[in-house]
């Protein structure tokens, strides 16, 4: 594995160096929560040390520094996702709240009873729950993008989904169930054909890939800080400026007026009118310090070393018998999120036994509970991986499955 010196990231990362249950902790819950180098920790405390202002508001000097810190972070997701300008990006908590605006404040003023809103069979909650709530406020209809049998979407079923009723298409660009890559230029063509938006769940997808959308041509990009080396408590929306101008307010409160008399308000202009009272700013000063760390190690570069993680860890784990994983073998669409489950051992089983050899993985629907449902799964265990992780790792589990296989006598090295 010659792509990343993954080796000497994984210095950088304090908590990597740290055992769990008396063993080296080998983590592969990234697609939770990545972990976080030294330089964002450090970024994150000295602003509390050292920064600490509200931003806007104070005629003082640490005030105007701390605004112009955070907004710098906004010049750099910007720059990250190629957006026209950086007022197209929007400080949120996280997707789930990057989402919510989308399908609350878009959603609210565009969508009509009978009008369509397309997901997919694959979302996580996240995509799924706020569209439904939407769809339940105004009488519309929630359709669902078929999967094949190896968990991508069913593109020749496309037509079957999107057509003249469909006002919006909203889909993940990479699933955190099962690793699939999805084809986002074509669902947009057929979004764009029928004249629907489109929306995108960039949480598994902004931390792996280059995400560019100028090219993409989305309306609307979500994506969390914490799945990319940054803060917890930090999301970004992506909109493109004509629709976030055209769109009202979220929350109301502070800083998102422009004025405010007892009659009523004005809101203020963007990205202020979507940022009502006080931000997580050290959490979004910090990200600004993850955004330099993948930048200098470099998007594809990750994708590369990912992927040739995930061929190794399905080489060894298809070489221990019964081991059942889910997702597509096409490795060209799929990143390095491996899901499975052992024969006859409840993932939360599997999971437990392998956090007593310090080994951190995710167990349980993953937040797609349709989806498991659809394939009559309680849940997976999952191991995902990410900048730091190795060879060594994937072994790390296997020696973890086969003492699983030890206590329930199942799993049998072929
Ligand atoms: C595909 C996908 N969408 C949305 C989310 C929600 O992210 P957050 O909890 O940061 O809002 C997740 C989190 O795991 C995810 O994997």
């Amino acid at each position: 594995m010659g792509l990343l010196d993954y080796q000497k990231i994984k210095q950088d990362f304090p908590l990597l160096q740290t055992k769990m249950n008396g063993q080296s902790l080998v983590f592969l819950d990234s697609a939770a929560s990545s972990q976080k180098p030294q330089r964002v920790i450090d970024t994150f405390a000295n602003y509390y040390r050292c920064r600490n202002a509200n931003i806007h508001r104070g005629a003082y000097r640490l005030s105007y520094e701390a605004t112009d810190l955070y907004d710098q972070t906004r010049e750099k997701i910007a720059r990250f996702l190629n957006a026209r300008s950086s007022i197209e990006c929007i400080f949120t908590r996280n997707t789930t709240e990057s989402i919510n605006i989308v399908a609350s404040s878009w959603g609210d003023a565009n969508i009509q009873a009978g009008d369509e809103i397309v997901i997919s069979e694959l979302e996580h909650h996240s995509n799924l729950v706020p569209w439904m709530m939407l769809a339940e406020r105004k009488g519309a209809v929630l359709k669902h993008i078929p999967l094949t049998d190896d968990s991508r979407y069913d593109y020749t079923r496309l037509d079957e989904v999107i057509g003249p009723k469909t006002k919006i298409v909203a889909v993940q660009h990479m699933s955190n169930a099962v690793g699939t890559i999805h084809d986002l230029k074509q669902i947009r063509d057929k979004a764009r054909a029928v004249g629907a938006m489109f929306s995108v769940d960039g949480a598994q997808g902004a931390c792996h890939l280059k995400v560019d959308v100028q090219e993409l041509d989305c309306d609307f990009y979500s994506l969390s800080a914490h799945k990319m080396l940054g803060p917890t408590g930090v999301g970004v929306l992506y909109g493109k400026q004509e629709l976030l101008e055209a769109m009202p307010p979220f929350l109301g409160g502070g800083d998102m007026i422009l004025s405010v008399s007892k009659d009523g308000f004005k809101a203020a202009g963007l990205p202020e009118k979507f940022e009502a009272g006080t931000p997580n700013i050290a959490g979004v000063v910090a990200f600004a310090v993850a955004l330099d760390y993948l930048d200098q190690v470099g998007l594809e570069k990750i994708h590369g070393h990912e992927q040739e993680i995930l061929k190794y860890a399905y080489d060894e784990l298809e070489r221990l018998n019964g081991i059942i994983l889910y997702g597509t073998r096409e490795f060209a669409e799929r990143g390095a999120v491996v899901s499975f489950n052992v024969e006859g051992v409840h993932s939360h089983d599997v999971g437990t036994i392998l956090d007593e050899e310090g080994i951190a993985i995710r167990a349980g629907h993953h937040c797609c509970e349709p989806f498991m449902r659809k394939h009559d799964l309680s849940g997976t265990a999952r191991a995902s991986f990410y900048i730091y992780n190795g060879p060594e790792d994937v072994d790390a589990l296997v020696r973890g499955l086969v003492k699983v296989k030890e206590i329930f006598k199942s799993v049998v090295p072929a």
